[in-house]
C-alpha cells in the first residue's frame, strides 16, 4: 500500500521542475504519507568502516539533505549512514535556476547548483539537535568568493565537530570554478592538513572525481595516506558526457544517476588496487545488485542519491534487504567478506 501511494507521489513529482520537486519531496519527508520503513539491519549487513557501526552498507549521498532539514526522517527510511550537506562557512545561494535537470530516459541528473547552502552556522545548529541513531556526516564545501578556500574547509569542520560522527572534504564538485584543482598532490596535502589539525577525533573522509587520471589517482591514495584519511568516497559527478538520449544531456554540470555507474565503479577499483584505505563506492546505484557490484569492486559501503529521485526513498531499504539475499546466495557472511571479491573484472 505503502509503496503504492511512494510510486503515485514520484509519478507527480515527476511532471514538476526538478528543483521545486525536490523541495516537496523534503517536506513530504515530514508527512505520514512518506514511506519509511525503520532500520533495517542483520548480522550479515551489519559492518564497521573507519570506526563507525553501520545497521547496513547502505547511505544517504551528500546533496540530498543540504541543509540537515530532514535528518530524523531520512533515519527512518533504512539507510544505514547519511552525510548532509555541502556546507560552507557563509550561507550561499548557488548558481542561477534552471540548475538541476532530469534526464528521465538515461535515468540520470545534471546539477551545477554550486553549494547553494543555508551556511554552516544554520546547518551546524540542527546537527546539534538531531538524535544521530546512526552515523551522521557532514560534506564540507567552500564559499564561491573565498579569499582561501582551502581553509574554508578546515572552519565548517571546526564548527560541526561536536555534533557529526564524520567528515567528508569535497574537492571534487565540479560546480564551484576552479575547486578540482584543490585534488592536486601539493594543494590536496595542505588542505587535508589544515583539516586534520581541527578535526578532534572526527574521521575524516576524502570524496573524489570520477574524471582523474591513474597518475591522479595514484598521487591521492598516496596524500590521502600520509594524511590519514579515514575512507575516500568514490565519486562525485563527471563532467564527461555518457551516451545520453535526454534533451537536457547537454546541459552544463555534473551527470549522475546511471550513466556514471561503470566509470566510477571503474575509479573505485583501480583505487582499491593502489590503498588500504576503506572506499565509500558512489554513482549510478539503483539496484542491490548495483551495490552489490561497487561492494566486490573494492566498497567497504556504498552511497546512492539519483536512484533516489526514480525509486523513491524506500530504495534504501529494498538496496539493503536485497544485498542481504545477494551476500548469502554467494556464501558470504558479512559484508566485509565481500569487499574486493572482483575488483578484477572492473581493470
Ligand atoms: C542535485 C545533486 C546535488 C549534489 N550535491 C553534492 C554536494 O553538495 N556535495 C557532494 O559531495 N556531492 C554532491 N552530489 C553528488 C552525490 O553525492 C553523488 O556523489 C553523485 O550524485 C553520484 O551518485 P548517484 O549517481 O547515486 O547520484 C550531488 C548530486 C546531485 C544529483
Amino acid at each position: 500500500m505503502k509503496r503504492s501511494i511512494e510510486k503515485l507521489g514520484l509519478a507527480a513529482l515527476r511532471r514538476i521542475d526538478p528543483e521545486m520537486a525536490h523541495g516537496l519531496a523534503l517536506r513530504a519527508l515530514h508527512t505520514p504519507f512518506a514511506a519509511l520503513p525503520g532500520p533495517v539491519t542483520s548480522p550479515r549487513l551489519t559492518t564497521r568502516v573507519a570506526g563507525l557501526t553501520l545497521n547496513n552498507p547502505v547511505g544517504l549521498a551528500a546533496g540530498f539533505d543540504k541543509n540537515a532539514t530532514a535528518i530524523r526522517p531520512l533515519v527512518r527510511a533504512g539507510f544505514g549512514f547519511i552525510e548532509v550537506g555541502a556546507a560552507t562557512p557563509l550561507p550561499q545561494p548557488g548558481n542561477p535556476k534552471p540548475r538541476l535537470f532530469r534526464l528521465t530516459e538515461d535515468r540520470a541528473a545534471i546539477n551545477r547548483f554550486g553549494f547553494n547552502n543555508d551556511g554552516a552556522e544554520a546547518i551546524v545548529r540542527r546537527l546539534a539537535r538531531a538524535h544521530r541513531t546512526i552515523p551522521v556526516g557532514l560534506n564540507l564545501g567552500a564559499n564561491k568568493n573565498s579569499a582561501n578556500r582551502a581553509e574554508d574547509f578546515a572552519r565548517v569542520l571546526q564548527m560541526a565537530r561536536g555534533h557529526i560522527d564524520f567528515a567528508t572534504v569535497n574537492v571534487s564538485s565540479p560546480n564551484t570554478e576552479k575547486l578540482r584543482d584543490l585534488q592536486g598532490p601539493m594543494a590536496l596535502a595542505a588542505l587535508l592538513d589544515g583539516v586534520m589539525q581541527v578535526r578532534g577525533n572526527v574521521p575524516v573522509f576524502l570524496k573524489i572525481a570520477p574524471d582523474l587520471t591513474d597518475q591522479d589517482l595514484a598521487d591521492i591514495a598516496k596524500v590521502a595516506e600520509d594524511a590519514r584519511i579515514s575512507a575516500i568516497i568514490t565519486t562525485n559527478t563527471t563532467l564527461d558526457r555518457i551516451n545520453l538520449r535526454s534533451p537536457h544531456g547537454t546541459e552544463a554540470g555534473g551527470l549522475s544517476g546511471a550513466p556514471l555507474f561503470e566509470k566510477s565503479t571503474r575509479t573505485l577499483a583501480k583505487l582499491h588496487t593502489l590503498t588500504d584505505i576503506p572506499l565509500i563506492g558512489v554513482g549510478g546505484i539503483s539496484t542491490a545488485r548495483d551495490a552489490y557490484a561497487k561492494i566486490r569492486a573494492g566498497a567497504s559501503a556504498v552511497q546512492l542519491y539519483t536512484g533516489l529521485v526514480y525509486g523513491g526513498l524506500s530504495l534504501a531499504a529494498r538496496i539493503a534487504q536485497g544485498l542481504d539475499v545477494l551476500l548469502q546466495q554467494d556464501g558470504f557472511g558479512s559484508v566485509s567478506e565481500a569487499v574486493g571479491t572482483n575488483t578484477k573484472d572492473w581493470l
